[in-house]
């Protein structure tokens, strides 16, 4: 499971993961990390992202949602950060293209999501394109610092990756 900019995670990274300075992926103190979540695409976890000379500059993430009762409907969401002085480079965009290549090709899932604050004008870019279409408004459905925030609700489908790759 090795692209060009992602890999998996190992306990070196940990203290790396600084985590949020522009508000739109912080949710608190959390506790440190213990252990390295597996880098299993049919489970929950995360890889790191890594630039050319191999500095860890981020990281990417999923959890799986479900619109239905059966496993055939269930999809991953997937999530960003990047360090701030690796941002507005094209990496980003790069990044979540490689983690959905990664779902389509090794995984079954029709559908990959994401999921951004109204106001994460990068995120929404970054997400546009890679080719995901943004299907609507989550209304006061994320809870950060001290309030329930908007968010724009992104999706991908296989067929059309597919066109996207051919
Ligand atoms: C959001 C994030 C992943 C985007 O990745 P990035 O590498 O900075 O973005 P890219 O360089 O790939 O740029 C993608 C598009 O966004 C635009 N963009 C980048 N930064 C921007 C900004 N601050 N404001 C508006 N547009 C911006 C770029 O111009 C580009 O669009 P274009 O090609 O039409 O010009 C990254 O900035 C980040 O990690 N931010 C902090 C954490 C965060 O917000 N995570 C997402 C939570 S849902």
């Amino acid at each position: 499971m090795v692209t060009d900019l992602l890999r998996p995670l190992t306990e070196e990274d940990l203290p790396l993961l600084t985590g949020d300075d522009v508000g739109f992926d912080y949710f608190g103190p959390r506790a440190p990390r213990l252990s390295v979540p597996a880098p299993d695409l049919n489970d929950q976890g995360g890889f790191a992202v890594v630039d050319v000379s191999g500095r860890l500059v981020g990281s990417v993430s999923w959890v799986w949602q479900r619109w239905g009762p059966n496993v055939q409907s269930r999809n991953p969401m997937i999530g960003i950060w990047l360090s701030a002085p690796a941002r507005g480079r094209g990496l980003g965009t790069t990044a979540q293209r490689q983690l959905v290549d990664l779902f389509f090709r090794h995984t079954a899932v029709n559908r990959v999501e994401a999921h951004t604050d109204v106001e994460n004008i990068a995120e929404q870019r970054a997400l546009e394109k890679v080719g995901f279409t943004r299907e609507g408004t989550t209304r006061g459905a994320q809870w950060r610092d001290g309030g329930y925030r908007d968010g724009h609700l992104y999706s991908i489908l296989r067929n059309e990756w597919q066109t996207a790759t051919a």
